[in-house]
């Protein structure tokens, strides 16, 4: 097998003392190329206290464990590598000894980290629990309900609860916003909500269009037009329920249920008459628009005051979970960025972890950039771009067209600008983990699909590292799926079969590659499927 990124491969492996951001598509070896990275610092000595300096974060638990099991099978293979200097086989030995020491973790199990070495400087109670998905989601039941009876029970918050009620604003519309809130509310405490005033209803102004379009057009309207029949019976019938009202409000709620009509009539039938359909329609759109205008500046006030209302209680419920020691998922990035913000603490982080990677970086968080880049800044920087990390210190790795998971905050603008922080870059384009015929495929589709139109990812190609398989009978890529069911228990089964069949086709007949027969170099020896 050939390469020819073999320069850049090197580099990473080598070049310690340089911070590197590698940008690379699937299977090119971005994952085993920070775990060789790994391997050199072992093998040079770099790392003061061995490997236990290392922070290396990824984004799932899965791949987490796979890191760490690939760095553990590389150590176990060096120490057994009768090929390596007497000292180089000691160094991995004691790699392989304090292996648990080191953080391979997501960047939630690294901030756990951190709280649990800083308890009390994090403002936690000692022996601080983590929450798991579904423990928190009770808990944040439990809190809105809390909330909405409090809020609704507030004498401050009792005329706009009254008009939102009346304008279909409920608790259970509000939930949504309370649930994003609460995913995001590290943001919340810089969020500036303004409180207007909740404005009165001009009611004439919608009312007294609507009452001159009846006196003055009903009557002279064509008959059996849709427009007249409008003007002689609903519009008249409403004009009444809004005076039965109490108040505005009462007729606020009306209007909301019985939506202005202004697009109904025949024009041509009100031209013979000699009364142009536009007199009553411009009353009309005078109306509603005097009512939509009102309706939608009321409901911009009160929704911004009980957003202030939300924010607050949001906030109020972080601050209790953090004082009780009782933490969700996303409190934990929080409050490591918010600890590394105390200037000794920074201090003694940022010598205790001397060397911070991160996999998996196009699906970044915001907070994992601060806390990165907080880290590892020679000087305590007012923000991550202000970061002078000492060579060596980071490294990224990432591939932007990877990018998946944007609903937990994954950017990609950021991701960008992250890696134009950093000057070397270096380019590996073999892809290892698909036989040239599937690249084949994959590089024809993408090619056309992903073109370049602003805000998208840059398409490029990926090579294939492995070669052809001589006299291999097996397709590079099927497609599955033409099947006849319409429901989705149906679908299931025609695919099942249709898989089931390709097995029976491909056993004995196709040619795979199997990693455990290691007989070259290219990872693995082939035999029939
Ligand atoms: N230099 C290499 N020589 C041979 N095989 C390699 C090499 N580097 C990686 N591989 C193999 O290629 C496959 C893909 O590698 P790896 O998972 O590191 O790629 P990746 O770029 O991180 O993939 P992804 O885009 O999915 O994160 C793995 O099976 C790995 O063992
Ligand atoms: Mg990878």
């Amino acid at each position: 097998m050939t390469l020819v990124d073999t320069e850049a491969r090197t580099r990473i492996a080598t070049d310690l003392t340089t911070n590197l951001f590698v940008e690379a598509g699937a299977g090119t070896g971005k994952t085993q190329s920070l775990v060789n990275r790994i391997l050199g610092l072992v093998t040079t000595g770099t790392f003061p206290n061995g490997i236990a300096d290392l922070a290396a974060i990824t984004f799932t638990e899965n791949a987490a464990a796979e890191l760490r099991n690939r760095v553990r099978q590389q150590l176990d293979r060096a120490v057994a590598d009768p090929a390596l200097a007497a000292d180089e086989r000691m160094r991995f030995r004691a790699a392989l000894a304090s292996l648990d020491d080191a953080s391979l973790s997501t960047l939630h199990g690294f901030a756990l980290r951190l709280l649990s070495d800083f308890t009390l400087e994090a403002d936690l109670p000692l022996g601080f629990t983590v929450q798991d998905d579904i423990r928190a989601g009770l808990a944040r039941d439990l809190w809105w309900a809390r909330s909405v009876d409090a809020a609704l029970a507030d004498p401050a918050l009792a005329a706009v609860w009254t008009t939102c009620l009346a304008l279909e604003l409920t608790p259970r519309a509000l939930r949504v916003i309370a649930d994003r809130m609460q995913a995001d509310w590290d943001q919340l405490e810089s969020m500036v909500v303004a409180r207007p005033a909740v404005p009165l209803w001009d009611m004439p102004a919608v009312v007294g269009p609507l009452r001159e379009a009846v006196s003055r057009y009903a009557d002279v309207g064509p008959e059996g037009d849709p427009l007249t029949a409008y003007l002689r019976g609903p519009l008249p019938t409403l004009l009444d329920d809004l005076d039965a009202e109490p108040d505005d409000l009462g007729r606020a709620s009306v209007l909301l249920n019985q939506a202005i009509k202004t697009g109904c009539g025949n024009r041509a039938a009100w031209l013979k008459t000699g009364t142009p359909k536009s007199g009553p329609v411009n009353l009309l759109v005078q109306a509603d628009s005097a009512w939509q205008a009102q309706l939608s500046a009321v409901r911009t006030a009160c929704t911004e005051q009980l957003v202030r209302w939300l924010r607050d209680a949001v906030l109020d419920d972080a601050a209790r979970r953090q004082t009780e020691g009782s933490l969700h998922f996303h409190d934990l990035l929080v409050l490591a960025r918010r600890l590394l913000q105390k200037p000794q603490v920074r201090e003694a982080l940022h010598h205790r972890w001397p060397v911070i990677m991160v996999d998996e970086f196009q699906d970044t968080d915001p907070l994992q950039v601060e806390i990165v880049h907080l880290l590892a800044s020679a000087t305590f920087p007012d923000s991550w771009q202000e970061c002078d990390a000492a060579g060596g210190r980071l490294f990224f790795v990432g591939d932007p067209k990877q990018s998946i998971y944007r609903f937990r905050r994954a950017d990609v603008e950021l991701y960008n600008a992250v890696r134009e922080t950093i000057a070397v870059r270096p380019q590996l384009v073999q892809n290892f983990r698909s036989r040239p015929g599937i690249l084949r495929v994959v590089n024809h589709s993408l090619r056309k699909l992903m073109d370049g139109k602003p805000g998208q990812v840059p398409y490029a190609e990926l090579m294939a590292a492995r070669e052809e398989v001589p006299g291999d009978k097996g397709p590079n890529v099927l497609l599955l799926g033409k099947g006849h069911a319409t429901d989705m228990a149906g679908v299931r089964q025609e695919e099942a079969a249709h898989v089931a069949t390709i097995c029976r086709q491909a056993a004995g007949h196709w040619t795979v590659r199997d990693g455990r027969l290691a007989a070259c170099a290219a990872g693995g020896a082939h035999r029939p499927a």
